[in-house]
């Protein structure tokens, strides 16, 4: 499948609940100096309603937002979606979307703005499990339901009872696209590793890389470690091409992963790149340029994926976009869509505007966990713990155009 990717702009540089007088909508917001606002909203709420407020949490700005504008475009794209199919059996949601950056606090304020100030009935973010590790305790505290749209670090759902995620972990996800380098060069046998130290993800990724290295018999002949904000990488890639290996493999994010790429290919690696999570996106183009082509990148989505609901996303992604949609879009979309459904099974059980907002928290909750939801990513359903159950993967691949500017994910068979 080709996921044609224009030459992106890069980033680099209730209110009661479902008060229609609710603040956010789906302008960009940024998220107050809340850190130390710990107050927990527990007013009951049964005032007549318009909206749904679902909060949007993930980074708008920040390197971390070259993941984070698919989302916002995947979380759009569904609340159109299903406000044009009449919402929660007849009232519209409303997506609040509050910034939180790239890091800690940015994912706390914009956590605790949601949950205090706009009253949402659930989040869906935020963009990084090193920010999830932090903001979703908060809501875990406050019993508001949380949504991942792209943490995969290990032991995000146990964070807590109200965490769960619509992200296929590590474990599930990264030895995919190992298994993709081995098949297009059998010959691989030495293998260097490349992680970012200060990122969660990063780390956790990278021992299911190691040990799938381990698991195919090939030989780890280095380990290099970086930080996500680094721009200069030469000291570690000089290093790990004079390991001589036959496959390079990097957990990161977006900006560092694309600049690592770049000079990995500049100090003359001519080896298979396999990317990790933190680069599934177009947006590393603008980054390493021709040099990205080629790198091999896992994917918990397709566009190709059969059925009215992905067929409906992909159009709507597409004539916005002008390109096939991205994972992380399509993972934002199913994330929404799991609020969606959710709500309209309690709402047909017990009318959502008349419960008071901590006991619609609690019960969607448990909704959530107990549905199945036919996605864009397949269907999906959850674990008790709040573990994604997925079925498809795929492995994409990196290919420039003639022009060496334009690219696209091509899905392997
Ligand atoms: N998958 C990446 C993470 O979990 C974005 O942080």
């Amino acid at each position: 499948m080709k996921d044609s990717i224009a030459r992106t702009t890069a980033l680099l540089s209730t209110c009661a609940l479902l008060l229609t007088a609710c603040g956010g909508g789906t302008q960009t917001g940024t998220a107050g100096n809340t850190a130390n606002n710990t107050t927990t909203n527990t007013t009951a709420t049964t005032t007549t309603s318009s909206v749904v407020p679902i909060g949007i949490a993930v980074a708008q700005t920040s390197n971390v937002a070259l993941l984070g504008q698919e989302q916002v475009a995947g979380a759009k794209i569904a609340e159109k979606y299903f406000n044009d199919k009449g919402g929660i059996n007849g009232t519209p949601i409303k997506l609040v979307f509050q910034d939180t950056s790239g890091d800690e606090a940015g994912a706390i304020n914009a956590f605790q703005t949601l949950i205090n100030k706009d009253k949402v009935i659930g989040i869906v973010g935020p963009t990084l499990s090193q920010q999830a590790f932090s903001a979703d305790p908060v809501a875990e505290r406050a019993k508001v339901p949380v949504i991942g749209p792209s943490n995969t670090a290990k032991n995000i759902p146990e964070i807590g009872d109200y965490v769960a995620r619509v992200s296929a972990p590590v474990s599930i996800v990264a030895p995919n696209s190992v298994k993709a380098a081995l098949k297009q060069n059998p010959q691989i046998k030495q293998v260097a590793v490349f992680y970012a130290q200060n990122d969660a993800f990063s780390k956790s990724e990278t021992e299911i890389f190691q040990q799938t290295v381990k698991d195919q018999k090939l030989q780890l002949v280095t380990v290099q470690k970086f930080q996500t904000s680094d721009t200069d990488f030469q000291s570690q890639a000089t290093n790990a091409i004079n390991a001589k290996p036959d496959l390079i493999i990097i957990s990161g994010l977006a900006a560092d992963g694309g600049n690592l790429v770049r000079q990995l290919r500049e100090l003359g690696y001519t080896g298979l790149i396999v990317g990790g999570n933190g680069l599934n996106t177009s947006n590393i183009l603008p980054v390493c340029k021709a040099f990205c082509d080629g790198v091999l990148i896992a994917q918990a989505y397709s566009p190709e994926h059969p059925g009215e609901i992905n067929a409906t996303f992909r159009k709507a992604y597409f004539d916005q976009y002008k390109k096939e949609p991205p994972q992380f879009s399509a993972q934002a979309f199913a994330a929404v869509q799991v609020y969606v459904e959710a709500l309209k099974a309690l709402d047909n059980k017990s009318k959502v505007n008349k419960l008071p907002l901590p006991q619609l928290r609690t019960e969607l909750n448990k909704q959530i966990l107990s549905g199945k939801y036919n996605t864009p990513l397949g269907e999906i359903g959850f674990t008790p713990v709040g573990e994604v159950v997925q079925k498809d993967f795929y492995v994409a691949q990196i290919k420039l155009d003639k022009d060496k500017i334009q690219g696209r994910f091509t899905f392997l068979k």
